[in-house]
Formats: C-alpha cells, structure tokens, sequence
C-alpha cells in the first residue's frame, strides 16, 4: 500500500453540502430546487450558433483560441460591459474569460491572497468562498447579514451591519467577496451597503471581489448596483459574471473577470498555468448570443428581460406554494432562490442526523414530508405540470407514469422519458 498522502491544502477543507443532499434527494425522490440550476432549456439561438460553430465556421473554430478569451467574446463583453461601467474596457487587458464564474473566483483569490491573509465572507454565501479561500491558505472571517425584524418576509429586511462588518477589519485583511443579487437570500444590496463595503476597502487598502452572477435577475423595480461603479472602486474592485446564469445554461460552465489591467495580469498568471484557454466554440456561441441580445436589450424578447418576467412568475408560485405547506418564505430581490424560516416552526429534530438545524429540518422535510401525489386533488396537477413543462411545453423530469425520475450524482436523470428527451 503507497504511502502517498494528500497535498497539505487540502487539510481542514469542509465537505460539500451537495453530496449528502442530492444523494438524500435521490433516494426520497424529493424535487431538488437546491442547487443552482433552471430546469428549461437556454435560449434556441445560443444553441444553433453553438453547432454551427462546431461545424459549419471553419475547422479552426474547433481549436484553441486567445488564451485570455475568444476575440469575439471579450470584444462584446467590453462593449457590453462598457455601458453598464459607463466607461471603456480594453477587451484584451481588462477582461479574462474563465471555466464559469467558478474559475473567476477561484483565480481572484488564488491569485491574491497569501498564507495568513484574511478574507471577509458577507454571509450567507455561495459555498465555494470559504474552501478556496483555505486552499489559497488564507483565513475566512465571516460577517453575517441580519434580519432587521422578527418577522422578515423579504430578502429587503437582512441587513450589514457597519459596526459588525468593520470590526472584521484589519491589517490581515487582504479581500471581502460581496454577492449581489446573493446566493441563496436573493438579497440585493442598496447603494448604502455597497458604500459601507467601498468605503472600508479603500481605508484598509484591500480589494474587492464582486460576484454578480445575478446580475440581471432582479424584481419588483430593484437595481442592480456594480460596486466598480462606485467613487474609487474601479482600481481594486475585480467583477464576476456567468455566461451560464445569464442564459440559463449553467452546463456551458463560461464566466469572465472584469477588472483593472493590474489585477487581471495576477489572474491570467494562474488561468494560463492551469486551464490555458475556454472552449472555443461555447465562447463563440455565448458571444454571438450577447451580440443578439445587446441589439434587442431595450424590449421585452431580450433574453435578459424575459428570464426575468418568467423568475418573477414563478417567485409568485413558489411564494404561494411555501406558504401552502406552513413555511414563511422570504421573498427575494433577487436571483433564482427562495429561503424560509424555521426558527418559527416547532419540530423535534432528534433522528435526523448531526449538523446545523437547517441541515437536520431539510433531512426531516426530505424523509418525512414527502408530498403523496396520488393523495392530492386537481390543485397538484398543476403544481405537476409546472414543475414537468419547460417555457416550451416540453416535458422535464417526469417519468411516464408521472413520477420524478431519479437523478444520478451529477443531477441528469437516470431514466429518460419514451421520447428520449428530458
Ligand atoms: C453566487 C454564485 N457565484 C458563482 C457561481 C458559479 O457560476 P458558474 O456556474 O458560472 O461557475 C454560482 C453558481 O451557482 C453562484 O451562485
């Protein structure tokens, strides 16, 4: 038996919450809408230009391409980019394009933060902060956000608290990761909070990394606020963003890094020591998708806009349908989640395992709350058939006898229907 042991970053690093619960939802056939991915296909168009591109735009669209993005790519991104900033993006020195916003992030810290630096988590977060953040052999400080009432019914009543956030403050400090719209409150920070945030990064002298994968996705006349837009920012402030998110193909795993040529040389350093380059035609794709959607991004078929009509529908049901089932929902500004409390539900979670309380309520709700289809009247069908219709009438992850099909450990399912599709 080898001796080999792992590489010593690899120590102290916390297990993925998806591995218990997707193997937990498979087996109580529970519907998992955990994880961060729609059940309706992406946009035809980026499809068709994704096989088009893999054969019919010249055999070296299936070759490597610019190693820090696809021209096509970064040029739309900086013009894109360019009216939100309000300002000029040089394609070829402040834009990096990543395997998903993942591969941003993971390049921001890994490129930045030493052994001993602090980096400050605003939570609740997006679970990969904290184990890159390890890896790059720095130190998480978690700053929570807090629920101004009892009673929070939106995600508009969490908030930052300055005294609390400045307290994590330090000469250690190297970074704060900020997400908004977050994952999961679907809080979307005001101009104040983001101000707080700007005001303390340029005290310390730290920088700052932005993860607005949600960019797009927010309800009820919320704005998205870019936090390098605020005074004095741009300079230290690096600018996460998904290809996937932005049209609903989170398999497509593209991101891109905005930032100053500075910051985003530290990045490229370790993207060409690691994964070198995207894959040319997705990047192809998703550019000739932005180019269409940028050219129509003032109506309501812009694909930006009608992904956000639809959430906002769907928010609407998924409120009604938790409330339904005695569970007070919080409803979010934005993104594509929705939280409940349970601090107010009086359930005895003995017999469901170890761990923080909302792992055990989730586990009890999985193996004890399971709805019984055949026991409910005509109202479940068309719980049913929303959750079995994609945007197009398709049907999704039911089987022929109705019932969910069982997903295996990457969420496809293990069945598929009688027409070969999902
Ligand atoms: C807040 C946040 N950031 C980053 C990502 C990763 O995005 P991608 O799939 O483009 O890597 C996710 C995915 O769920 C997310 O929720």
């Amino acid at each position: 038996m080898t001796s080999l042991k792992a590489a010593d970053r690899l120590s102290g690093q916390p297990g993925s919450v998806w591995v218990e619960f997707i193997a937990l939802a498979n087996e109580t056939k529970s519907i998992n809408l955990g994880q961060g991915f729609p059940n309706f296909a992406p946009p035809d168009n980026i499809v068709t230009d994704l096989v088009e591109a893999t054969t019919n735009s010249g055999p070296l669209m299936n070759q490597y391409t610019r190693a820090g993005g696809h021209p096509r790519l970064v040029k739309i991104v900086s013009e894109m980019y360019g009216e939100y900033f309000n300002r000029k993006i040089d394609p070829m020195t402040e834009v990096l394009v990543s395997v998903g916003a993942y591969g941003s992030l993971y390049y921001a810290l890994m490129s930045h933060v030493n052994p001993g630096d602090e980096v400050i988590i605003i939570e609740p977060s997006f679970d990969c902060y904290e184990p890159v953040v390890l890896m790059a052999g720095g130190k998480p400080r978690h700053v929570p956000l807090r629920p101004a009432r009892n009673d929070v019914e939106s995600t508009a009543d969490w908030k930052l608290d300055k005294a609390e956030l400045e307290a994590a403050f330090s000469e250690k400090t190297k970074a704060i990761v900020v997400n908004s719209p977050n994952n999961p409150l679907g809080k979307v920070f005001t101009y104040e909070e983001l101000e707080t945030v700007a005001d303390l990064c340029k005290k310390y002298d730290i920088l700052c990394i932005s993860d607005e994968v949600y960019e797009h996705m927010v309800y009820d006349g919320n704005k998205h606020l870019r936090m390098a837009n605020l005074p004095d920012m741009l300079e230290r402030t690096i600018s996460i963003f998904s290809a996937g998110k932005i049209f609903s193909a989170t398999g497509w795993k593209l991101g891109w890094s905005i930032g100053p040529p500075h910051l985003i040389k530290n990045m490229m350093t370790i993207h060409q020591n690691c994964v070198f380059t995207c894959a040319t035609p997705l990047q192809e794709a998703v550019a000739r998708g932005l180019e269409l959607e940028m050219s129509r991004r003032d109506t309501p078929e812009c694909f930006f806009n009608s992904t956000v009509s639809a959430l906002d529908a769907k928010r609407t049901k998924m409120e009604k349908w938790l409330r339904e089932a005695n569970l007070s929902p919080m409803v979010p500004e934005g993104g594509y989640f929705m939280l409940a409390r349970i601090d107010d539900k009086d359930v005895d979670l003995s017999g469901f395992g170890d761990g923080p309380r909302d792992y055990k309520f989730v586990r009890y709700l999985m193996k004890t709350q399971k709805t019984d289809w055949d026991s409910l009247g005509d109202g479940i069908e068309q719980r049913r058939l929303w959750l079995e219709r994609d945007s197009n009438q398709r049907p999704l992850e039911w089987d022929s006898n109705q019932r969910p099909l069982e997903w295996d450990s990457n969420q496809r399912p293990l069945e598929w229907d009688s027409n070969q599709r999902l």
